[in-house]
């Protein structure tokens, strides 16, 4: 009796702990979930740091900040802090000088100075004697930052003792691109349909718009284009409008500026298309000739109205001429008179216009990679100061791997912004795991020699190469309505990567990932490091099972998910995988070099040398640049054809590895997310040994060489 009571207690301890340990988590919460921290140390530190909250001012943006301190706090020290109004002991307090007489008589004006109004100071200070941890800034907007930035550390277990920190964002514009459309549908979306519910907006307002705003504030995200670059014009009518509003109402005070996609045919009447179901839209005329001056006047008219509902309007994102989208050039203008129309509107309201770059006329080059360059370069120097061109980091299209984009460096007086795309059009989509920070780091790092060594990508985004007046970037995302945002529980990471980088492009991938990890997962410093490595090594096994070694672009037609690399007919050639890697008897590869497109020559020197030099191509641009003999000798001494098939391995067996990983760590991680993070990973072994199979058959029909022993 007694051996069966202390059995039947035995079994319940075991019970309560496992509960206590099994929080289903269904991943709502981002990297805000503010579970109470485990690690002791830290807790007892953090204790000691400050008794009560003091927050002096008032406004929105004070009173999220208000519930958020507190919320955060509470959860991480598994307290209940006070909201005090006076100092009375150590205390967390928050203001900046213009509202807080407590921060006022600190005298921090000279260090404030040159912090903007983004920027912000977390500092250990004595307040009449009492140790204290002040944030302060300028501006409300810079106190939310401040905060969130203690709350981070905090979740990561940093230490607070002799704080001192200074931040502020490296790049002005900072902005989320969503390509959502008006019927709720999401192009390239992988996480659900979209989070704006239009049919039921103004009057229903979703709880997740604030939570989506929270999120992005957390992160530094200060604006966010709602709508698809192929944008149906009906945005612009009044009735969408408002809708907008009410959205641009809601995330005002996290410091969050609303932009629309326009469809530069808005102004013609629908009964006057000019073909295609992308033309033809909202206003009465038969033009949108950016020269014509009923166009100019329509767009002047609509743009007041815009501002009238919405006071801080951002500005417009416009794709033009690309891809059966409308624009100048159907009325013989340029892309300057198109952007500067619409710029010369919005400049009185301080908006600007993001004229995208994505361009591809057939008739402009043969090479579909250097037709961007040739159509923008001439034009620097012509467009209004409120005009950034917008490019994607490489010069075709999202691909797993590209060098960078070369009018990158070109265009000094033209501020260009960054277009990288969190959601994985082309790494798998919401299905493969694949943490983006190492790739976004490489294209920051690369160099573009523009003003020779030292010129890296960052520079001219962050307008230091080129003095720019205005900088940018801009991340296509990853968020739907699904209940965990982005699909993949790890799809997160990018979201919350491209908004660390976007604040601070220095940081390092791995820095970002362990903060992550230990605010979303586990602070459990072994788990921890297990998964950064896998998370570490997962773009460049994506690039191995895909398209390693340079090659891009040979995926399934439209879908771009599955491998497809015979796939040859398309009524345009560059959409076809075999434009791209063009494998024949000889060998495999886009000969882009002097004597092949010649695209090497639209990068600066020694650029420009490097790439157009066998021997001294980086191997893996190798096959975007050149055509390589299938017994081509690499550097590992290996021939070209087997080293691709040790690529392709490389990367499923890297797959392999994760997935074995994450089975190890069952014991240690949430439940619910390591039931739909193994299912994910299950499929990604799957896709991505049919990835390997699928073209190593596919071009050993070409090489006629036996598949090495792996
Ligand atoms: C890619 C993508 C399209 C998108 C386009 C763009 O081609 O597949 O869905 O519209 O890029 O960036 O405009």
């Amino acid at each position: 009796m007694k051996y069966s009571l202390q059995n039947k207690f035995l079994v319940l301890c075991a019970v309560v702990s496992v509960c206590s340990m099994v929080r289903a988590d269904d991943g709502y919460n981002l990297w805000m979930s503010y579970r109470k921290l485990d690690n002791a140390k830290a807790l007892k530190e953090y204790k000691q740091a400050f008794s009560s909250i003091l927050i002096q001012g008032d406004s929105e943006t004070l009173r999220i900040i208000r519930e958020e301190v507190k919320k955060g706090l509470d959860g991480l020290l598994g307290a209940d802090l006070p909201l005090s109004g006076t100092l009375t002991g150590k205390a967390l307090v928050i203001g900046t000088p213009k509202q807080s007489r407590l921060i006022r008589e600190l005298n921090l004006s000279g260090e404030l100075a040159t912090l903007g109004c983004e920027g912000y100071l977390i500092k250990s200070i004595n307040i009449k004697s009492i140790p204290s941890v002040v944030i302060t800034a300028n501006e409300d907007i810079g106190l939310l930052y401040g905060s969130f930035h203690l709350l981070r550390l905090m979740q990561n277990g940093q230490s607070l003792i002799n704080l001192n920190i200074r931040s502020k964002p490296r790049i002005q514009y900072r902005l989320l691109n969503h390509w959502d459309n008006l019927n709720g549908s999401v192009e390239r979306g992988y996480a659900g349909k979209s989070l704006w519910k239009w049919d039921e907006l103004p009057g229903t307002i979703s709880p997740r718009y604030k939570d989506y705003a929270r999120a992005n504030a957390s992160i530094g995200i200060n604006g966010t284009v709602l709508n698809n670059v192929n944008a149906n014009p009906n945005i612009l009518k009044t009735e969408c409008l408002k809708k907008v509003a009410e959205l641009a109402d809601i995330f005002r005070p996290y410091g969050i500026r609303v932009f629309l996609s326009i469809n530069f045919s808005s102004p013609i009447s629908a009964r006057f298309r000019v073909s295609g179901n992308r033309r033809g839209g909202i206003g009465d005329l038969k033009t949108s000739d950016p020269l014509n001056p009923e166009v100019r006047e329509w767009w002047k008219k609509k743009v007041k109205e815009v501002y009238q509902h919405i006071p801080d309007f951002g500005g417009f994102l416009v794709k033009a001429n690309s891809e059966g989208m409308p624009g100048p050039q159907d009325w013989d203008r340029t892309h300057a008179d198109g952007a500067n129309m619409l710029a010369e509107a919005l400049e009185p309201y301080n908006g600007i216009v993001m004229w995208r770059a994505f361009v591809y006329d057939a008739d402009v080059d043969p090479d579909r990679a250097k037709r961007a360059y040739k159509e923008f370069v001439p034009l620097d120097g012509q467009f209004r100061s409120n005009v950034f061109v917008q490019a994607k980091n490489g010069p075709i299209d999202f691909q797993p791997r590209e060098p960078v984009q070369p009018f990158f460096g070109s265009m000094p007086k033209t501020p260009l912004m960054l277009e990288l795309q969190i959601t994985q059009e082309y790494l798998g989509h919401s299905t493969h795991l694949v943490y983006l920070g190492p790739m976004w780091k490489e294209y920051f790092q690369f160099d573009t020699y523009a003003k020779g060594r030292g010129s890296a990508l960052s520079s001219v985004i962050d307008g230091t190469l080129h003095n720019y007046q205005m900088t940018g970037i801009a991340g296509v995302t990853n968020i739907g309505d699904d209940r965990n945002w982005c699909g993949h529980f790890f799809a997160q990471a990018n979201w919350f990567a491209f908004g660390r980088l976007a604040w601070d492009h220095t940081l390092t991938a791995e820095q970002i990932a362990d903060e992550w990890l230990r605010m979303t997962i586990t602070n459990n410093d072994s788990v921890v490091e297990k998964i950064k490595s896998m998370m570490m090594g997962s773009w460049e096994a994506c690039i191995n099972y895909m398209t390693p070694l340079g090659l891009h672009h040979i995926m399934q037609a439209g879908f771009h998910y599955g491998p497809q690399p015979d796939y040859a007919r398309s009524s345009r050639r560059d959409w076809t995988s075999v434009y791209y890697h063009r494998a024949d008897d000889i060998g495999l590869g886009f000969d882009r070099s002097s004597s092949g497109s010649d695209s090497t020559s639209q990068y600066f020197s020694p650029l420009r040398e490097r790439f157009d030099n066998i021997k001294t191509c980086p191997e893996k641009y190798l096959l975007w640049f050149h055509h390589i003999r299938w017994d081509y000798k690499m550097k590992s001494g290996r021939t070209l054809w087997d080293e691709i098939c040790r690529k392709y391995y490389e990367g499923t067996s890297y797959v392999d590895r994760m997935y074995d990983t994450w089975q190890s760590l069952e014991t240690s991680i949430d439940p619910e997310i390591f039931a739909h993070v193994r299912s994910k990973l299950q499929k990604q072994k799957v896709d991505s040994a049919l990835w390997r199979d699928t073209c190593i058959d596919y071009f050993r029909k070409f090489s006629k060489k036996p598949v090495p022993d792996s």
